[in-house]
C-alpha cells in the first residue's frame, strides 16, 4: 500500500554493529545514548535513538573472570537506563527502572562477570516508556566469551562466520520509521510490516562457503518469529540464552519469541542463495473465542528476513562439535518454595480504561512495592502461566531450566539455561538465585514490552 515496498526493493548490505572488545579497552567501554537520524530506505531519513550512533549499540564482547566498567552517558533530553539482560550481576548493577540515568548524567557500573559464555543484549528499560525507547533503537548485543567457549573452536570471526542478528519489526511510512499508537498496540505490541536485521531493510548477507555462526537476538517489541531456511535445510542449535547447551541439536525451524537468543550453526559450503524466513507470527490476544487480529500483521505467508549469499570457494571449515559444554543440573527435590506468576490482560484498557491495564496476578506494576522476597542461594519453582495469548517471561537475575509444560516433559526447544520463556498454558521453571538484590530488586515481567510499560511486571529481593 504505502511506497515503503517500492524502496524496500533494493536489498541492502546487512550491517554489522561496530564490536567493542572490553580487554582492547583497559575493561572500560563508553556507551553515550544519543539521538540521531538513520537511512532505513535511501534517501528516506527518520528520527532514531542509539548508542554511540543513531540507531542500536556496539556489540560489546566482555570476558569471564573480569570486572568490566561501562559508563553509560545520557545523551537524550528525556530520562533513560540501560538493563543487561541476561547478565548475572546484583540488583543495582542491573538497569532496571531503578537505575534511571537523568539527561546529561553518567551511570558508571563496574559489572563483575563470572557467567559462561554466552549471547546476551543490552536494552532501555526505563519506567513505562521501555517500549519507545527500544523501538527507536535503544539496544544493543553483549557477548560473553570464556576459555570454554574458545576450545570448541566454533566459529568467531565476528561479522564474517560470526554474525550478530537483531531481528526487528518496524512500521515505515514513505521509508520514515513511524511508532504505531492506539488500543491495539496495548493489546497486541507495537508491530510493524517490514522486518530490520540489525537495522537493515531488505538485508543480504554475503558469508563465506564454510560453517557460520548464527546469533540471533529477538529485539522486536512484540513480533514472535517461527524461522526456517527457505529450502528447509537443517542447522544446528548450539546455545539458548543462558549460554551453549550440552550437545547441539539438529533442527529446520526454530520459533524466537521477544527477548529471547538463539545461536545456531548452518552449512553454506553448497554456494547457494538462500533466504531464512519467518513464518506469520499469529499471537494475538484471544477475545470472547475470537482472535483479535492485527489485520496485515499476522497473517501473511513466509517472508524473508535475511538474505545470505555465500562467496569465494568451498572453505574447509570446522564441523558441529558432537559435545559443547556440560551443565550442572540442578535437583528439582531442593526446591524450597513454588511461586505462581500468572500475566494477565485488564479488559479495562478496552472500554477506554487505559494505563495499568495488565499485571501479574491481577496488580499492575507500581515501582514502590516489593512483590516477592527470596532467599540468596535458594532453589524455587516458578510456575508461570499467561492469559489470553503467548507472553515471554523474563525474570532478571536468573537463569533456570524449564522442568515442565502443561504439566507435561519439556519439549526440545525447552532446554539449556534460559532468562525469557514463552508461557500461556503453565510451565515449572526451576530457578536459583545466585545474585543479591538488597539495594534494588530486580524485575520479573512479559517481554512484550507494551505489556511491561503497561504493568505486567514485578519486582523481587534477593537476600
Ligand atoms: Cu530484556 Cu527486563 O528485560
Ligand atoms: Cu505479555
Amino acid at each position: 500500500s504505502s511506497t515503503w515496498r517500492v524502496a524496500a526493493a533494493e536489498p541492502q548490505e546487512l550491517r554489522i554493529p561496530e564490536l567493542i572488545d572490553a580487554r582492547s579497552q583497559g575493561r572500560s567501554i563508553s556507551l553515550r545514548a544519543q539521538a540521531g537520524r538513520t537511512s532505513f530506505f535511501p534517501g528516506k531519513e527518520s528520527r532514531t535513538l542509539g548508542y554511540n550512533g543513531s540507531y542500536l549499540g556496539p556489540t560489546l564482547r566482555v570476558h569471564r573472570g573480569d570486572d568490566v566498567e561501562i559508563a553509560v552517558t545520557n545523551a537524550l533530553d528525556e530520562e533513560t537506563s540501560v538493563h543487561w539482560h541476561g547478565l548475572l550481576i546484583p540488583g543495582e548493577l542491573d538497569g532496571g527502572p531503578h537505575q534511571m540515568i537523568r539527561p546529561g548524567a553518567t551511570w558508571r557500573p563496574v559489572l563483575p562477570i563470572r557467567q559462561p559464555a554466552a549471547t546476551l543484549w543490552y536494552h532501555s528499560h526505563v519506567h513505562g516508556r521501555t517500549a519507545e525507547q527500544v523501538y527507536a533503537g535503544l539496544a544493543g548485543l553483549l557477548l560473553v566469551t570464556d576459555d570454554d567457549e574458545k576450545a570448541l573452536a566454533l566459529p568467531s570471526e565476528y561479522g564474517v562466520d560470526d554474525l550478530p542478528l537483531v531481528l526487528q519489526d518496524r512500521q515505515f511510512e514513505s521509508g520514515r520509521l513511524i511508532l504505531p499508537e492506539g488500543m491495539m498496540t496495548l493489546m497486541h505490541g507495537r508491530r510493524g510490516d517490514t522486518l530490520l536485521v540489525n537495522g537493515t531493510a531488505n538485508p543480504v548477507a554475503r558469508v563465506p562457503r564454510r560453517l557460520v555462526r548464527l546469533r540471533l537476538v529477538n529485539g522486536s517489541n512484540a513480533r514472535f518469529y517461527d524461522l526456517a531456511f527457505a529450502d528447509d535445510r537443517a542447522f544446528h542449535w548450539i546455545a539458548s540464552e543462558g549460554g551453549l547447551l550440552e550437545r547441539p541439536v539438529e533442527l529446520r525451524s526454530l520459533s524466537l519469541a521477544p527477548g529471547e537468543r538463539a545461536e545456531i550453526l548452518v552449512d553454506f559450503a553448497d554456494g547457494r542463495a538462500i533466504a531464512l524466513e519467518a513464518g506469520p507470527d499469529t499471537n494475538a490476544p484471544m477475545v470472547m473465542g475470537m482472535l483479535a487480529r492485527a489485520a496485515d500483521l499476522i497473517g501473511r505467508g513466509r517472508e524473508p528476513v535475511l538474505r545470505f549469499e555465500p562467496q569465494g570457494g568451498e572453505a574447509p571449515g570446522v564441523k558441529v562439535p558432537e559435545r559443547l559444554v556440560a551443565h550442572e543440573r540442578l535437583d528439582p527435590s531442593r526446591a524450597v518454595r513454588r511461586r505462581r506468576f500468572a500475566m494477565t490482560m485488564g479488559m479495562g484498557g478496552m472500554m477506554g480504561g487505559g494505563m495499568g491495564m495488565h499485571g501479574i496476578n491481577g496488580r499492575p506494576y507500581d515501582m514502590e512495592r516489593i512483590d516477592e522476597e527470596v532467599r540468596l542461594g535458594d532453589v524455587e519453582i516458578w510456575e508461570v502461566s499467561g492469559e489470553m495469548m503467548a507472553h515471554p517471561f523474563h525474570i532478571h537475575g536468573v537463569h533456570f531450566e524449564v522442568l515442565s509444560r502443561s504439566g507435561a516433559a519439556p519439549g526440545p526447544r525447552d532446554q539449556g539455561l534460559r532468562d525469557t520463556v514463552v508461557a500461556q498454558e503453565p510451565v515449572e521453571l526451576l530457578v536459583r538465585f545466585t545474585q543479591p538484590a538488597v539495594a534494588a530488586p530486580f524485575m520479573y515481567h512479559c517481554h512484550i514490552l507494551e505489556h511491561e510499560d503497561n504493568g505486567m511486571m514485578g519486582q523481587f529481593v534477593v537476600r
